[in-house]
């Protein structure tokens, strides 16, 4: 196979209990089985509240269970925790956290060839955790990543970086900065990485810098008018076309999805968010 379809979804943020976000995600299966991609990554934030409710990481697995063809997951800081620093803040990673993750998906990282091209895919949110799962990662990806010079696509949940790949960001939005700086020098030695993919962000964009697309992925659950970060807001999905050493990408707009705008749950104090999605959903009669 030289050529092939593989369709990015991110952020799908789903909870049997709270379904917020159920409907986007099935018109986005809807789409998905009409495109029919050779495979499905999907980078992160499976569930609404997975850190506090892990029947939320159970629930997204099973509904990651409809898609027909292989699927391939890393979690996000909806699923496993935040990274903290500067004292640490909100739902933050820990073992406990991690270790039901694993126990319901089998992993957190994967590493898959499909054509000519390996696909890696790892655990944005343990870089910079200070966890020993940080270190043994750190070992995997070197391993996988090697000095390949065939074609190779990275996929986690935060974005390494916002504008600038030295820029001095510490924040909840991307790789904080040591974290970031060991998985480019690893990325140095690795020129057949073409495409760094991420979700988190709830924006699509794209930016080719050194021979590298760093692509941002929209959300199909929901989108914040709160304030751009440079990308495009929308709910869809980006279809990846890969044929010998080059792709392609689409973004895929489906007619049914409805843009939803979740600004107003950021007036929720002290975690906007985070409150919400403890507050019982309303019932309907
Ligand atoms: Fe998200
Ligand atoms: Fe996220």
């Amino acid at each position: 196979m030289t050529a092939f379809t593989l369709v990015q979804l991110s952020d799908i943020h789903l909870s049997r209990s709270r379904p917020y976000f159920q409907f986007n995600y099935d018109i986005a299966l809807e789409a998905l089985a009409e495109i029919a991609p050779d495979a499905v990554v999907v980078t992160g934030d499976l569930a609404l509240n997975g850190p506090d409710d892990s029947a939320d990481v159970a629930f997204a697995a099973e509904q990651l269970g409809r898609i027909a063809v292989p699927c391939h997951v890393v979690p996000g800081n909806h699923d496993v925790g935040l990274v903290p620093f500067k004292g640490g803040l909100h739902q933050p990673i820990n073992n406990d956290r991690l270790a039901i993750y694993r126990d319901i998906f089998g992993a957190d990282r994967f590493a898959v060839e499909i054509g000519n091209w390996k696909l890696i895919g790892f655990n944005s949110q343990l870089l910079g955790s200070g966890l020993a799962e940080e270190e043994e990662q750190f070992a995997w990806l070197a391993a996988e990543l090697g000095e390949r010079t065939a074609p190779t696509a990275l996929f986690l949940h935060y974005p390494l970086f916002i504008d600038t790949i030295d820029e001095d960001r510490s924040t909840h939005m991307n790789v904080v900065p040591a974290a970031r700086r060991r998985v480019l020098d690893l990325v140095a030695r690795a020129p057949g990485v073409k495409l760094i993919a991420s979700g988190h962000l709830h924006e699509d964009r794209r930016l080719d810098l050194d021979g590298i697309c760093y692509q941002w992925a929209p959300a199909t659950a929901f989108m914040s008018s709160d304030g751009s970060l440079g990308g495009d807001a929308y709910n869809g999905f980006l279809v990846y076309r890969f044929d010998g050493d080059d792709f392609t990408v689409e973004r895929v707009e489906p007619t049914f999805m409805i843009n939803m705008d979740i600004r107003n749950w950021s007036h929720s104090e002290p975690h906007g968010y985070y409150e919400v999605v403890k507050r019982p959903f309303p019932s309907v009669g």
